[in-house]
């Protein structure tokens, strides 16, 4: 048989990057919306997102042109100087959020590490240098840096990695005893994710965060969100400490905030990010005039297009088909989520049931080994789900 165009990317791929990545064997040559084309031409609906990236599905005409308008214009310059879609960018977040001050990043790790270095500093500067421990989740995920390595918590995220950075404790989300009683004044920060994504798509329980707001209130530790995967829209609202009512200290972004362009941002209240000043922190290229007219384009198109209204509609719609799965099959252990971050997690392995899936047109995936994850692009359609249920209905009936 001759080898396709996607046959010899792969194998050319194979001989020269880092191990890193288990990949699916496709070649994607092109996006729209929803719908994903590879090089052979053939098209698949995208229930990943690029992992949570694209809110607003591949290729957004709004997005498309501000990138296009920016990049003939002024490519990069650095934060040396003052610059209009940095600008606009970091002045819709604080209009739009808790937040008074924002530092831009070109990842989601490197926002968590501006957040870790700024809770640290907030404390020392105020001659608290004992002050240092931060307080993360059990299941956690915070990013592969060093700081957020040494956040997340996963063992397997840092095995072999050691020695980590110091001063991390991880307690089991939704134990408040457990963040009661490691709070004392070594603790600089509790940092959460309100949901875990990469964990399993856990849910705080009532009054979680509300519980976990006061301990640090009474406390003085910060509260610091990683919402680089629930935030600008996934969890149906701008973000999701929204949905709890709980305001944090700090929040860190990043994913939907580009929809693919690589930026990150960390958000915090004045009398905290003023522990940054001159010298303190930096990043080359974070804040970048292409990224953040980008970045601006998507703010502008959440509000105008509705997106976050789609997400709700559609994230129950895809719950309830789900649920209408796990009445047929016994395997299917749950069905949890919020907005367009869903899990049906199951008590059979799911790494076959998603390359079957993506046989048969449809991009999915499985984390913590059984957990199907659908995080599509928040403009994902009533049909899109309709074809995907009736997909994973005939692929579950052979699991059954
Ligand atoms: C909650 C959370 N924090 C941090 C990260 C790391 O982001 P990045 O891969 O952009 O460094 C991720 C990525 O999945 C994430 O989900």
């Amino acid at each position: 048989m001759n080898k396709t165009k996607s046959d010899s990317i792969i194998e050319e791929s194979e001989k020269v990057f880092a191990n890193t990545y288990k990949r699916a064997q496709i070649v994607i040559d092109k996006g729209a919306g929803a719908t994903l084309w590879d090089k052979e031409g053939k098209s698949y609906t995208d229930f990943m997102a690029g992992i949570a990236v694209c809110g607003l599905g591949h290729c957004h005409p709004a997005v498309v042109n501000a990138v296009k308008a920016q990049a003939e214009k002024l490519f990069h310059i650095s934060s040396l100087y003052y610059i209009e879609p940095q600008t606009k960018l970091a002045s819709w977040l604080v209009k739009n959020s808790f937040a008074d001050r924002v530092f831009f990043s070109n990842s989601g790790t490197e926002a968590n590490e501006a957040a870790i270095k700024l809770a640290r500093k907030y404390f020392w500067d105020k001659g608290e240098k004992n002050r240092f421990k931060i307080i993360t989740a059990l299941k956690s995920f915070h990013g592969r840096t060093y700081g957020g390595l040494s956040a997340t918590g996963q063992d397997k995220i840092k095995k072999g990695f050691h020695p980590i950075l110091q001063g991390f404790e991880n307690v089991p989300f939704n134990d408040i005893k457990a963040i009661e009683e490691k709070t004392d004044k070594t603790v600089c920060a509790i940092m959460l994710e309100p949901v875990l994504g990469e964990g399993g798509i856990i849910l705080p329980e009532p009054g979680y965060l509300k519980e976990v707001r006061k301990i640090c209130d009474r406390t003085g530790a910060l509260l610091i969100f990683d919402e680089i995967q629930t935030g600008i829209g996934r969890t149906g609202k701008l973000f999701g400490y929204m949905n709890f009512n709980v305001k944090p200290d700090i929040m860190t972004l990043a994913k939907a905030l580009g929809n693919g362009l690589p930026i990150g941002a960390m958000l915090a209240k004045e009398d905290i990010a003023k522990a940054f000043v001159p010298g303190s922190h930096g990043s080359t290229y974070g804040g970048n005039p292409v990224a953040c007219a980008g970045a601006f384009a998507v703010a502008e198109t959440i509000e105008q297009e509705k997106i976050l209204d789609n997400c709700i509609t559609q994230g129950e719609y895809l719950k309830k088909r789900l649920n209408g799965l796990q009445k047929k099959y016994s395997f299917i252990k749950d069905v949890r989520g919020i907005g367009l971050m869903i899990g049906a997690e199951l008590n059979i392995d799911g790494s076959d049931i998603v390359k079957k899936a993506l046989e048969k047109g449809f991009l999915i995936n499985c984390i913590q080994t059984n957990i199907l994850r659908f995080i599509p692009p928040l403009i994902i359609k009533k049909e899109n789900i309709n074809a995907l249920i009736n997909a994973l209905d005939d692929i579950f009936s052979n699991f059954a």
